[in-house]
């Protein structure tokens, strides 16, 4: 059983990628469970010189084991300026720093929504980018970019068929990525 742990990039009450990532949680495939992380919302911004004085916040440790300890990550997010979000982007940058970096070798799935034609992809190659700087493995296609989301979701859940058949089909193909390049 593989056990995948979903990051959301949002912090927003009624966020279009929050929802996205709770139908992937309904939608994983026999074999596979995926829990939500723990919020990064209160760390700090990444400041060496804090990092020097204090070491690796607490909770920032904790996100790094909970990383460490499943068998891949989920990362659901929206774009902002064409890339990724700040504070999403910080917890990357914080858990880079710890001692032992969890992203490394870990099977890496993104996934984004935006209202717009693009539906966050942009960030979604950023964040392959910052990911591979971590080694982290990252799984390629299918690629889930719910575009137009306004017209994808609604009260609170995903509503478009298509979307939903493209996320069976992507966390199926992520179940055996896992597999593929997890060394026991
Ligand atoms: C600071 C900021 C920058 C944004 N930049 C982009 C962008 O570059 N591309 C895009 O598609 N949407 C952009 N948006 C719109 C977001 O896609 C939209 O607000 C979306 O609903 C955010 O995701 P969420 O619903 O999960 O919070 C931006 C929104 C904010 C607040």
């Amino acid at each position: 059983m593989a056990q995948v742990l979903a990051i959301c990039g949002s912090l927003r009450k009624g966020s279009f990628n929050r929802q996205l990532m709770n139908a992937s949680i309904g939608l994983a495939p026999e074999g596979m469970t995926i829990k939500e992380a723990p919020s990064f919302a209160k760390y700090p911004i990444y400041n060496f010189d804090d990092q020097q004085a204090t070491g690796v916040p607490k909770d920032i440790e904790a996100l790094n084991d909970a990383i460490k300890a499943a068998d891949g990550v989920l990362i659901v997010s929206p774009e902002y300026n064409w890339s990724i979000p700040a504070g999403l982007k910080n917890a990357i940058d914080w858990i880079s720093r710890c001692k032992e970096v969890s992203f490394k070798d870990k099977p890496v799935c993104i996934q984004s929504a935006a209202p717009g034609l693009l539906g966050g992809s942009r960030m979604q190659y950023h964040l392959r980018m910052a990911l591979q700087a971590i080694d982290a493995q990252l799984f390629g296609k299918p690629e889930v970019i719910v575009n137009m989301a306004a017209s994808k979701f609604a009260d609170g859940k995903l509503t478009d068929q298509g979307a939903i058949d493209l996320i069976k089909q992507q966390l199926g193909a992520f179940n055996k990525f896992i597999a593929r390049v997890t060394v026991r």
